[in-house]
């Protein structure tokens, strides 16, 4: 078991109250938001949340950003928190004093402890999780891993990321499959979610084998309505056979870590997410969920050193009994071992937190953003207003320049936003937990100057 977050580890770079002061605090906080418990993914928290961090200044003392800086970037790569940093100071620490002993007795025991914090934070099993080094890994390895002939197509939208887009073109190139996409909405801002799951069910056609999305499309920052979109799925499935189902793929990567909702909340066959953006885990991680149906419809790509039956068969030369699995698509190679070990401190991180608590601060301060913005002459703000249709990331355009040249004049002020990389480039500012209502106010500010 990997140490719980020690009291040296939150208040490292701290000079406030200790954690012990504050738990007392925070339970009566918690007895106010009593709906912790009323979801599946809300119980799993309530159940590990130990009455720490109530304080949003304590979770942000626990980055060691540089101050002088608005950081609202949090979907590109993470700060690591201290308590990642400390566990990964520690296992580098024994690597490098031994790097054979370290990995010999205690390896196998802490990459099963990263994937089952990863299994305990989405409500499954750890024989479903595989650990990845981002979400580009995962959609690489799933879709053209997956199990697909010629005459069956793979469908998607226009809205879609490139490494959805790429990682289907290759999967189509090895298979022979077709490859189509669909738009989904005009402009995001005023989409509708019913006529988007409606939009997606009548273009699922008798060949379809596989729906990939995204839940939070980082061009536009819109939160796509994913249980709505795979229950449509169940009753399209409801009458194909077994075995040629629609699986339903997502790239989570900007919902994981801010939602609440977990794997079968969702309903998809496949979750690819990476640990370093929302999550703040060690830089270099990711995970793919793979539910039952899934884990039989993909074949490993590279070699696993997590699961011994293939070892087994290997020496034994024969084909790897037994079911696929998350060890088994998991892929091999030694890694940067003290990064992969520390990914449970992040998990524990949202959980000590309260991860119903990460979405509430994490929606109010997009909502905060996306209402300064708003007052702003000549800005137009391109996600939906609606919680239910979007999450951390907010995305703007300014009227008669350039997001590029925005981003420029935002960082000579000291506010880190980011261009989206599609053809149509909105700025994005992505507060977070990390982030103060007082930042928001200050990036609107230097906004409204710059301009
Ligand atoms: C939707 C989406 N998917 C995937 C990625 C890449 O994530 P990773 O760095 O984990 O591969 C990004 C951007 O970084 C993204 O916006």
């Amino acid at each position: 078991m990997m140490d719980r977050i020690s009291h040296t580890d939150r208040t490292a770079t701290s000079t406030r109250a200790p954690a012990t002061t504050l738990s007392r605090r925070s339970l009566l906080r918690l007895s106010a938001g009593a709906t912790v418990a009323t979801t599946a993914a809300g119980f799993a928290a309530a159940e590990e949340w130990n009455g720490s961090l109530a304080d949003w200044g304590e979770v942000r003392d626990l980055f060691a950003l540089s101050p002088d800086t608005i950081h609202m970037s949090a979907m590109l790569l993470s700060s690591h928190p201290a308590p990642v940093r400390n566990a990964i100071a520690r296992h580098r620490e024994a690597l490098d004093a031994d790097p054979v002993a370290y990995l010999e007795s205690r390896g196998e025991e802490l990459t099963q402890a990263s994937r089952e914090a990863a299994a305990r934070y989405l409500g499954m099993h750890s024989v479903h999780i595989v650990l990845t080094d981002s979400t580009t890994m995962g959609l690489g390895l799933i879709y053209t891993g997956l199990r697909l002939r010629s005459g069956q197509e793979v469908l998607t939208t226009e809205e879609d990321y490139y490494v959805t887009h790429v990682s289907l073109r290759h999967a189509a190139e090895r298979s022979g499959a077709s490859l189509r996409r669909i738009a989904l909405y005009d402009e995001a801002a005023s989409a509708d979610p019913d006529e988007i799951v409606e939009r997606i069910a009548a273009e699922i056609r008798p060949e379809t084998r596989l729906l990939a999305l995204t839940w939070v499309h980082s061009s536009t920052g819109l939160k796509m309505p994913v249980p709505a979109i795979s229950a449509a799925l169940r009753e399209i499935n409801a009458e194909r056979d077994e075995g040629n189902e629609v699986l339903f793929g997502l790239d989570a990567v900007h919902g994981f870590g801010v939602e609440t909702a977990n794997f079968f909340e969702l309903g998809v066959d496949y979750l690819m997410a990476g640990c370093h953006k929302w999550l703040f885990g060690p830089r270099g991680t990711g995970i793919v969920a793979i539910g039952e149906r899934g884990l039989s419809a993909v074949r490993p790509t590279i070699p696993s050193f997590d699961d011994s039956e293939v070892f087994s068969a290997w020496y034994a030369g024969r084909v790897p009994r037994g079911r696929n699995s998350g060890a088994r698509m998991t892929p091999g190679g030694f890694k940067a071992f003290e990064h992969y070990w520390a990914l449970p401190e992040a998990f524990r991180l949202h959980a000590d937190i309260g991860r119903e608590r990460v979405a509430a601060r994490t929606h109010a301060l997009a909502s905060a953003m996306k209402a300064a913005l708003e007052g702003i002459d000549g800005v137009v703000v391109r996600t939906p207003r609606s919680e239910a249709l979007s999450s951390g990331i907010v995305a703007f355009d300014v009227d008669g320049l350039a997001s590029s040249a925005v981003v420029s004049r935002l960082r000579v002020r000291g506010v880190i936003a980011t261009v989206a990389p599609y053809p149509s480039a909105h700025v994005r500012l992505t507060p977070c937990i990390r982030n103060s209502e007082d930042e928001i106010d200050r990036a609107a500010r230097h906004l409204r100057d710059s301009m």
